[in-house]
């Protein structure tokens, strides 16, 4: 048995990552006097949010007529008819306010000449129910919106007297013998102890499992352990086969060139010069939602018309763009093209190609943040004291395809409304659950073997042949074939866990060790991803299929849960949640608007 000595920390609530969701939703609990710590493997700061570009969609109809429902209707299309309505409704509703909200704390948006915020038009945001032209909606700080809102966030919240936790590594939760979450076991990386937090409310703010694939605008950080740690306490996770390929990843490095970059006015060309866009898009053309255009730029390389010596990518045009604009609009990208690609948007075009960006599928929840754990007769039954918010959670209101600045928006809006149910369901006169020392003995077990490992296998080996396996066979399109190869080769690189070797054995700033860890969590949910993918036998969203070409609603629109315990994945399906919160009557949506139809653009 493993012997580990720890300190023990007891909080209302705890939030596990401190991203754009986990401040959030921590600065709202704080707000109202709930005692919150958030735990964090790396500085608030850097966590991945800090790295989002383009903007946050709120209707505020700055530039031009603009309406909550008609952000709903694009998030539904965009969702390819998987998203689960309530959550959806309540993201688009909710959206101007959490936007506000922002403003008031102090986030510093690109502002109109009047003042006001300045908003982009992004892929798939239209007007009148996608009957009339593309609306200006995603909220901007020039190309650096998640830096701002980051930065804002963590300064709210040390004001409300949120406790940080920081550079602590969460291990695994903490689980009440009848299945009630408790708190989180965690591995302080800089002084190597352990500590045990117990908690009334538990929220899993961890992003998403990016790095499961090898090219990715994902940090290295993206490694799914909110994933990990539900899968380890028995929990599911959703809809994992949808991943979004983001159009325009630097050619080579991966790195993100903002869609906002089309949104100002940029296009994307072929080997013949060619705006291909118009022919596959005539409406929508360039702004067109991700996973088509995605689909489109894969389709003109596989015929022959990609640019570069391997005719293997395509180029994204700016430089008719005046350079007034670019500096002012997209000054972060004009760098990033610099460093990562050598080129001066000014002049020449930026090489790019798919990239994997996004994380649709997490641990479902309801649209309080609630983590749910369907059962046959209730598949909207949820795990008391659990809640998971942002790329963590699946709410689900992206369902097979996320529309860009719809990721930001998720994370605030979600983020306060686990803070809003926390206030309402959080016993502030309670005890604080004590410990559950047999879910902690076992947490450490789990980390003292992968401690002393001494297998076959080296961590980077392993993550090297997952990454691979991910990018050859879980890819922008798939077949039977891919698929089922996939599912085979995961199976097997999964089952390489067991015999993996960590070479050093000490506590303090082990980064080895660390990262197996981390590869831990990315495993679970790379073979959720595959399994799923290969069960589903439609094309919807991300997913495209190459042998079943269309959507089978019929059959195929529900939401995959799957069960993942070391290599064995199980499925099951949960139904979507088709009715909206609020009637036409109470100024909600009309159904037959958002009734599923083929999705054309
Ligand atoms: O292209 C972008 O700026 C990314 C935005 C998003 O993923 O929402």
């Amino acid at each position: 048995m493993a012997e580990y000595e720890y300190e023990t920390h007891d909080y209302d609530c705890v939030v596990v990552g401190a991203g754009g969701a986990g401040l959030r939703a921590t600065l709202g609990m704080a707000e109202q006097g709930l005692r919150t710590a958030c735990i964090s493997k790396v500085f608030p700061t850097r966590s991945h949010t800090v790295a989002a570009q383009g903007g946050i969609a709120a209707s505020l109809g700055n530039m031009g007529p603009d309406s909550w429902q008609w952000h709903m209707y694009d998030t539904v299309k965009g969702s390819d008819w998987l998203g689960d309505t309530d959550a959806m409704e309540y993201l688009a509703r909710e959206a101007p306010k959490a936007v506000y909200e922002l403003e008031h704390y102090g986030v510093p948006f690109s502002r109109t000449e009047e003042g006001k915020i300045y908003q982009r038009p992004f892929g798939g945001h239209t007007t009148e129910f996608g009957e009339g032209p593309a609306v200006q909606r995603t909220c901007a700080a020039a190309d650096r919106t998640g830096h701002a809102i980051l930065h804002t966030l963590y300064g709210q919240s040390l004001k409300q007297k949120a406790e940080f936790y920081i550079e602590y590594f969460a291990i695994d939760l903490i689980m009440s013998d009848d299945g009630v979450c408790t708190g989180v076991v965690c591995w302080k990386l800089d002084d190597g102890t352990m500590h045990v937090f117990n908690a009334k409310m538990v929220v899993l703010a961890t992003g998403g499992y990016g790095r499961a694939y090898f090219s990715a605008t994902s940090a290295h950080t993206c490694t799914g352990d909110g994933g990990g740690m539900a899968a380890r306490a028995g929990l599911p996770m959703q809809d994992m086969e949808f991943v979004q390929f983001h159009p325009t990843g630097i050619y080579g490095s991966g790195c993100l060139i903002t869609e906002g970059a089309r949104g100002e006015g940029g296009y994307l060309t072929n080997s013949e010069g060619e705006r291909f866009m118009e022919r596959y898009a005539p409406n929508y053309k360039d702004l067109a939602p991700r996973d088509y255009v995605s689909r489109c730029m894969t389709m003109e390389i596989r015929e022959g018309r990609g640019v570069g010596a391997g005719k293997d990518h395509i180029h994204l045009n700016l430089n008719h763009l005046p350079k007034e604009a670019l500096a002012e609009r997209l000054p972060g990208i004009s760098e990033s093209a610099k460093i990562f690609a050598g080129v001066d948007v000014n002049k020449e075009p930026i090489p790019v190609l798919p990239t994997v960006h996004y994380n649709m599928g997490g641990i479902p929840t309801n649209y309080f943040g609630e983590v749910l754990h369907p059962t046959k007769d209730n598949p909207n039954a949820i795990v008391p004291g659990l809640m998971a918010v942002g790329e963590a959670g699946c709410a689900s209101v992206h369902g097979a395809n996320r529309l860009g600045s719809n990721s930001l928006i998720d994370l605030v809006v979600f983020g306060r409304a686990a803070a809003i149910r926390a206030g309402t369901v959080v016993d502030r006169e309670a005890a604080i659950p004590a410990t559950h020392k047999p879910s902690v003995d076992k947490a450490f077990e789990r980390f003292d073997g992968l401690r002393h490992s001494s297998g076959a296998n080296s961590t980077a080996d392993l993550r090297l042949e997952m990454q691979k396996a991910m990018q050859e066979d879980a890819a922008v399109f798939r077949t039977d074939k891919t698929l089922k190869e996939g599912v085979e080769k995961m199976t097997e690189i999964a089952g390489k866990m067991n015999d993996i070797h960590v070479t050093d054995r000490s506590l303090v700033w082990n980064t080895d060790l660390m990262e197996t860890l981390e590869l831990g969590n990315l495993m679970p949910n790379a073979l959720a991803t595959i399994v799923s993918a290969e069960a589903r036998k439609e094309s919807r969203g991300a997913h495209a299929h190459e042998d079943y070409a269309t959507r089978d609603d019929e059959n195929w629109r529900v939401h995959t849960i799957s069960h993942v315990d070391g290599s064995n994945v199980t499925l099951s399906h949960r139904p979507v949640i088709t009715k909206p919160l609020s009637t036409e009557k109470e100024g909600g949506i009309n159904l037959n608007r958002i009734a599923p139809k083929v999705r054309t653009f």
